[in-house]
């Protein structure tokens, strides 16, 4: 291995650190306690220890954590009622609506119906417009703590070839429009994209974002590369569960010039922005 490893772990222990030093000052200053309500329906597994190590991190940087736990075969005018509530609700200044959702609810009114000002997840509409035309908005979590490792080890981003692998509406393209708000040179390629690997090859910057394990190969990479890898797949290796990403790491990590790890890169950053995004939504809504 040659690469430089990006440690996403220190780093999201660094902005937690921010975060907290900027609550501790909205409660001693202003008397306000930023509030974050993770809302799960349904008991997906993932999704569980996902809200669990939210609702951990929200109350260790001295938030306010409140869960809301529905039943999976909820009513959508159940969580639309919730919802409201929670937009309703002064306490609150940040909703999370955990997805996947159960099959008969409709993810996308659900989340069009959180009050844009407390979507700490970036996902509504109001929010990928307001970022599709550079103005403020809430920035998706998982993009956004990939743009900062990328400022963190580049510096300048100016004029870099940046390819995404993913079209979603979650990772893939807040990315794109992320990394083009840094004047880099973007491409969108996904499953379709002919010759994939040498598209790959062209970028300075490569962001993995397809949720297929192991998919890119050190063949993908342009020497000295920046890769970031947003995949997180179980595999089974030698009868044990593996956590890996969409990169290979050993093959990639011999050509890149740096690359972040499966677990402990992307993953810790996805839950501090989610934290900063609180505190950022706090703060406009108190002026
Ligand atoms: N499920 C997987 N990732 C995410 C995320 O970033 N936000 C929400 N709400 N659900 C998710």
């Amino acid at each position: 291995m040659s690469a430089v490893m990006i440690d996403g772990k220190a780093f999201a222990a660094r902005v937690r650190g921010q975060v907290a030093v900027h609550v501790a000052r909205l409660v001693a200053d202003h008397g306000i306690q930023p509030g974050l309500a993770v809302v799960l329906v349904g008991s997906d597994p993932a999704s569980e220890v996902y809200v669990k190590s939210k609702g951990r991190m929200t109350r260790e940087v001295g938030m306010i954590s409140v869960e809301h736990r529905l039943e999976a075969d909820t009513s959508e005018a159940d969580l639309l009622a919730l919802i409201a509530d929670l937009n309703a609700d002064p306490t609150i200044h940040g909703i999370l609506v955990q997805l996947p959702l159960p099959g008969h609810l409709n993810s996308e009114l659900v989340i069009n119906s959180i009050d844009p000002a407390k979507d700490v997840d970036g996902f509504h509409i109001s929010n990928v417009g307001l970022l599709g035309t550079g103005q403020k908005a809430m920035v998706p979590c998982t993009p956004l703590g990939c743009l900062m490792m990328l400022r963190d080890h580049l510096g300048d981003l100016s004029g870099l070839n940046a390819v995404v692998v993913g079209r979603s509406n979650i990772v893939g393209k807040p990315m794109a429009q992320l990394l083009l708000g840094d004047s880099c040179t973007v491409t969108i390629a996904h499953s379709r994209t002919r010759d994939l690997a040498s598209v790959c090859r062209g970028a300075d910057i490569l962001v993995a974002a397809v949720g297929r394990a192991q998919m890119i190969t050190g063949d993908f990479v342009k020497p000295g590369a920046t890769v970031i890898d947003v995949g997180i797949n179980r595999i089974e290796v030698d009868g044990k569960t593996k956590l890996v990403g969409d990169v290979d790491f050993e093959s990639c990590a011999d050509v890149a010039g740096a690359i972040t790890p499966v677990p402990g890169g992307v993953g810790p950053m996805t839950i501090a922005c989610l934290l900063a995004n609180t505190v950022t939504a706090c703060c406009r809504a108190n002026g």
